[in-house]
């Protein structure tokens, strides 16, 4: 009796634990894939600098290009898998046509230069959504901004989802309560939901987004709304395009820097000048205020908050091991 509940006892025992190191690794799967930041050290030695070269040179071309591509590793990535530079096809709809990628996501012909480039040198080595973490990396850094140590080994879907990409990715409509917990559900907290905010000290968005912010709402700063009012009237001019670091030049002492990532836009915030209406959202009276006046005294703060949110956000969805594939062009499935 004994030696068997004894014997019974160890094998539980021994099961459990197999078990418990089974479920932890599918955890660890799940939350965070295996990426490392030398992954391609032997593979593909110059992927780093083949990618920053073209980066830097579409981002001396057209300064607003750092912004996209910071943009496309974002949207990609609410699943960092190259999922968004899928083209639709006769028998496939992708990401390119959901409601926030629609004529406005951009940067697509940089990133095929970066890969015809690569597979050049290491033909079949660097992913598609590793060359996307990069890119956004080098662009910030190339923007003024701070930079940080990429994560690398992400593996490139075989899918896309246009209503996964309509249903998560945050809407400018958004409050607060609602863009904490779109960012909740892909595990982040409101204070590194704050921090990768910060992205909008660069690039630009259309009329369409900001209207309603511009003509009917009261906690903005009424010379700031009339100086948009010129390119964004009532109606018309949709795609007509202000920067999201549009700061009023009121007084000598006001600057406006949209082609430099600093942490300009959270100084907007506390002015009232925040372009989109989600922007504001994070400085008008709710829990996100004093964070963003310390981002707005404190570029240190803000960068190094800004840096690790992004390593993070750049692990999400990442496919490693045998799953997906590493396209030979980003546009399709090999
Ligand atoms: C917090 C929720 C967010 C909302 C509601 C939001 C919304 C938007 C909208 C509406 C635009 C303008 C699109 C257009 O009119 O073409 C935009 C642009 C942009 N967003 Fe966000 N965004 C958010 C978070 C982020 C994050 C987390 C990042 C990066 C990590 C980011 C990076 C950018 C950049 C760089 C641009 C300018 C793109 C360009 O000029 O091509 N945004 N965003
Ligand atoms: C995307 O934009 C085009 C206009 O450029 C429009 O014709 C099309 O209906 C839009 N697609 C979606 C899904 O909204
Ligand atoms: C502003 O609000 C009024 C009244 O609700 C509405 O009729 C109008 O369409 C709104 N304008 C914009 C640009 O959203
Ligand atoms: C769009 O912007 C341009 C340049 O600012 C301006 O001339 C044009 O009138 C705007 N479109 C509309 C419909 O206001």
């Amino acid at each position: 009796m004994f030696m068997m509940g004894s014997n019974s006892v160890s094998n539980n025992a021994f099961f459990f634990f197999f078990f418990s190191v089974f479920l932890l690794s599918l955890l660890f799967r799940i939350s965070s894939a295996q990426l490392s930041s030398n992954y391609y050290a032997s593979t593909c030695p110059t992927a780093l600098y083949v990618t920053r070269n073209v980066v830097v040179n579409a981002v001396v071309k057209e300064h607003r290009m750092g912004a996209s591509l910071l943009r496309l590793h974002f949207h990609d990535c609410f699943g960092c898998d190259a999922s968004i530079l899928l083209d639709d096809t006769s028998s496939f709809t992708g990401e390119k046509t959901a409601g926030p990628n629609n004529n406005s996501i951009r940067g697509f012909d940089v990133i095929d230069t970066i890969k015809s480039q690569l597979e050049n040198v290491c033909p079949g080595v660097v992913s598609c959504a590793d060359i996307l973490a990069i890119a956004a990396r080098d662009s910030v850094v190339t923007l003024g901004g701070p930079t940080w140590g990429v994560q690398l080994g992400r593996r490139d879907s075989t899918t896309a989802s246009l209503s996964a990409a309509n249903s998560q990715l945050p809407s400018p409509l958004m409050d607060l309560s609602d863009l904490i917990s779109a960012f909740s559900k892909k595990g982040f907290s409101a204070k590194e939901m704050v921090a990768l905010s910060g992205s909008h000290t660069i690039g630009k968005a259309g009329c369409a987004t900001f209207r309603t912010r511009i003509f009917n709402e009261t906690n903005i700063d009424s010379t700031f709304a009339a100086s948009l009012k010129s390119s964004c009237p009532g109606a018309g001019g949709d795609v007509n395009l202000s920067s999201l670091d549009a700061a009023n030049l009121v007084s000598s002492l006001d600057v406006t820097t949209p082609l430099i990532f600093d942490n300009a836009y959270f100084k907007n915030l506390v002015k009232n000048e925040g372009l989109l209406h989600s922007d504001q959202q994070l400085f008008n009276g709710g829990s996100t205020d004093s964070l963003v006046t310390t981002y707005s005294t404190n570029s240190v703060t803000f960068y190094a908050d800004f840096a690790s949110a992004m390593v993070k956000m750049g692990s999400l969805g990442a496919l490693t091991g045998n799953d997906g594939q590493i396209r030979t062009n980003c546009r399709k499935i090999n």
